[in-house]
């Protein structure tokens, strides 16, 4: 049965005073049946959200991490270096590093096997750009991405279909969209995973995701949970969207 999952992506934003305002809020107002909720703040703020979220159920995430477990790589933040903190999830492949960063299927699949290497869970991103939609290539597209599933611990492991054309820009796939995307992502999960742990893998739905929208995707048989970017970043908006969540687990 899956649980559902609600994962706060801060991305470039916040500063030490905001997460703990943020997070002292949240806690206060998550209430005591909720879906499981992941806060990704920036590096640089991840030891004051431990601090704050610890003893709580909030899981801390990373937005990043390294393929090596250590050496030069200015810049770079190895796995382990995160684990150590606290640190139990970290995001991968997200469509920002593979459009700004050079991020690609296969650095993404090393980063995210060394990530689990390390004893963290992976939200691994994948998902279409507009082009390759337009095209009739999205499913195409998220078979290529989802290659790298095949290498990974399921039991370790979310997957967030992001559709590239929703993030950010107030446009959210519609629900039917998002089903039909994490129906055939599940379907590939069982080819790569095997069927019991396809069952039981959360997919999440990332893009634009709002207090208005996410009850109608959450709904969805398939969408387990959501990655949430520009709305997570105000915590009642972001309070919304885990209340909308169905509160039962779901699956087989
Ligand atoms: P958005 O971002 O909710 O601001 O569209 C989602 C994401 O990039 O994970």
């Amino acid at each position: 049965m899956r649980r559902c999952l609600i994962s706060a992506n801060w991305k470039m934003h916040g500063t030490v005073a905001s997460v703990q305002d943020y997070l002292e809020k949240l806690l206060e107002r998550l209430g005591a049946d909720h879906p499981e909720v992941v806060f990704c703040p920036p590096f640089t703020l991840l030891p004051t959200a431990l601090l704050i979220a610890s003893g709580s159920d909030v899981a801390v995430g990373a937005q990043n991490c390294h393929w090596e477990t250590k050496g030069a790589f200015t810049g770079e933040v190895a796995p382990a270096m995160l684990a150590e903190l606290g640190v139990r999830w970290v995001i991968v492949g997200h469509s920002e590093r593979r459009q700004h960063f050079g991020e690609t299927d296969a650095s993404a699949a090393a980063r995210a096997r060394a990530a689990q290497g390390a004893g963290l869970s992976v939200i691994y991103c994948l998902g279409e750009t507009l082009e390759q939609r337009d095209a009739g290539e999205t499913f195409a597209v998220l078979e290529r991405q989802s290659a790298a599933l095949a290498g990974l611990d399921p039991a370790l492991l979310a997957v967030a279909y992001e559709p590239v054309w929703a993030i950010g820009t107030g446009r959210n796939a519609t629900p039917a969209q998002a089903q039909e995307a994490h129906a055939a992502l599940r379907r590939r999960a069982g080819e790569l995973l095997g069927e019991a742990a396809a069952r039981e893998l959360r997919i999440l739905y990332g893009g634009s995701v709002k207090p208005d929208n996410a009850a109608a995707l959450l709904a969805q048989p398939d969408v387990d949970g959501a990655l949430v970017g520009g709305a997570s970043l105000d915590v009642e908006g972001f309070c919304a969207i885990i209340h909308a969540a169905p509160g039962s687990r779901r699956g087989a």
